[in-house]
């Protein structure tokens, strides 16, 4: 461990925390001075002839495959800390965050050794080959909604290619990117590879963001934030930014599709973790002959979400993450009602303490209002009505936003034409929030820059050197 608190492949007494901590009892918060340290650490560690750098490419594998073995033997306990952190339900915490943080650990460790260079023809008298390196020190800026996953999502394909790192957890979830520098550890990652700080966003977050030993940094988070973190890059060294930032993600139901899928699928895309969700389903375009069953069914739906205790197996519906964001959601559903969205069910707090909102769905949503247009962040679901195909697809693409988008139809041709009208990073086709490993992540427009996982996150995080020999032998 470095001074001044800055996890270097560890944790400060080498143990894991017995009983998780809420935030406010962590006295780490990391300044400037400290990011300057951590990056220190990680450029030695990469720099060429360190152990990291002289590693053969498959040992690199073999460490990304240790630390999945860690972070599945940690399973339970990382689970715990995430639920306790974000007050997601344990289940979610259990089967959706932990199982595609290990998948994507083991996806990257199987590409270290495959990530090859090309050679071009070119004229007689040269020879012309690429090699794919690591970009240098990546920065790494995660958001508190998926606090585990969008961790791995980021340390996975920038240590798969060689890279070191210096991460910055959000400041209000911050437990299990800390274990997860002592499984980094113990995996045996040299020191330095990986660094870990804790600490807020104007300080920590724009350190990083505008620091001039940093090669690259990814942001998972906000719009705004995503824009301040591009200009830091831009007024300092220009380092590669990659971004995944809002979404305003449109779901077209069309009146042949399967009802009840459709209900379900759109529905858990708009409540899943408590709507905190860059994907979140959050405009429902019903086809007007099955707008009116669409819009009972999903309220029937809404009313079965179980609110409670995130510990307890039976809770289907946690808190939100903290009081800025509960006032946030509150204030866009009075919107919403002011507006003239029809208030089906939901729309108010849960009593008995806690930031728990009710799951909210409002029917004969209009384009125009806020909560057709802008990102709510939380468990409210619009549901909005179309007559035709050509008129939702213009509807759905007038938004400046282009994470994710859903289709639900059992026609195929319509399934396909659809989504290759949509201007959307994802197009789920009788699916919601499927995400995978192997298949790229990112948005169009306003959501961002940059792709997340699959093989498509390797060229984020390698630079490629085009090395040219002039042949003195002619053929
Ligand atoms: P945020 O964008 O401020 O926070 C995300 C991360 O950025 C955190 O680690 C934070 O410390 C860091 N950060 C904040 N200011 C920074 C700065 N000036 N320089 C560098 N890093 C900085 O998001 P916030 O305020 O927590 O939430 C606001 C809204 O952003 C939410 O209501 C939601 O609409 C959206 N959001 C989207 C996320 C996504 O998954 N795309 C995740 C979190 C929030
Ligand atoms: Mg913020």
């Amino acid at each position: 461990m470095a001074q001044n608190g800055i996890i270097e492949n560890g944790q400060p007494d080498g143990g894991i925390p017995k009983v998780p901590q809420p935030v406010k009892s962590l006295e780490v918060r990391h300044t400037k001075e400290d990011v300057d340290m951590a990056v220190e650490a990680a450029k030695a560690a990469g720099q060429r002839g360190s152990p990291w750098r002289k590693m053969d490419v498959s040992s690199r594998g073999r460490l990304l495959n240790k630390l999945a073995d860690l972070v599945e033997r940690d399973w339970a306990l990382l689970a715990t800390m995430e639920s306790i952190d974000t007050g997601k339900p344990f289940l979610h915490s259990f089967f959706i965050d932990l199982d595609g943080s290990i998948k994507t650990l083991r996806y990257y460790a199987g590409w270290t050794d495959k990530i090859h260079g090309k050679t071009m023809p070119v004229d007689e008298n040269f020879m012309c080959f690429t090699k794919h390196e690591p970009v240098g020190v990546c920065g790494a800026i995660i958001p508190w909604n998926f606090p585990l996953l969008m961790f791995i999502w980021k340390i996975a394909p920038a240590l798969c290619c060689g890279n070191t790192m210096v991460i910055k957890p959000a400041e209000q979830t911050p437990l299990t990117a800390l274990h997860m520098g002592a499984l980094v550890k113990e995996a045996g990652f040299p020191p330095g590879v990986v660094n870990i700080l804790p600490g807020f966003g104007p300080t920590a977050g724009a350190a990083i963001a505008s620091h001039m030993d940093i090669d690259k940094v990814a942001f998972t988070g906000s719009t705004d934030v995503g824009k301040l973190i591009k200009e830091a890059a831009a007024r300092s060294n220009l380092k590669r930014v990659t971004l995944e930032l809002g979404g305003k993600n449109p779901c077209v139901v069309f009146a042949d599709a399967d009802l009840q899928l459709a209900v379900e699928e759109v529905q858990q895309g708009a409540f899943f973790n408590q709507g905190q969700c860059c994907t979140a389903a959050s405009r429902v375009f019903v086809e007007e002959q099955i707008y009116e069953e669409f819009v009972q069914c999903s309220i029937d739906n809404a009313k079965k979400m179980v609110a409670g205790d995130p510990l307890d197996p039976r809770t289907s519906h946690g808190p939100q993450i903290d009081q800025t964001q509960f006032d946030k959601i509150m204030e866009l559903i009075q919107s919403g009602k002011r507006e003239g969205a029809k208030l089906e069910c939901g729309g108010s707090a849960i009593e008995g303490g806690g930031l728990y909102i009710q799951p909210t769905v409002f029917s004969g949503v209009k384009d125009h209002m806020r909560i057709a247009k802008e990102e709510i962040f939380g468990p409210v679901q619009c549901i909005m009505k179309f007559k035709s195909q050509e008129e939702v697809i213009k509807r759905a693409n007038s938004t400046e936003y282009g994470l994710a988008a859903a289709v639900f139809t059992r026609n195929m041709d319509r399934a396909l034409s659809v989504s290759a009208a949509l201007q959307s990073g994802t197009v789920w086709v009788n699916c919601y929030n499927a995400l995978h490993a192997q298949s790229p992540f990112g948005g169009y427009k306003m959501s961002g820059n940059g792709r997340e996982l699959g093989e498509y996150a390797l060229a984020e995080y390698s630079e490629v050197k085009a090395v040219t020999i002039k042949l003195t032998e002619k053929l």
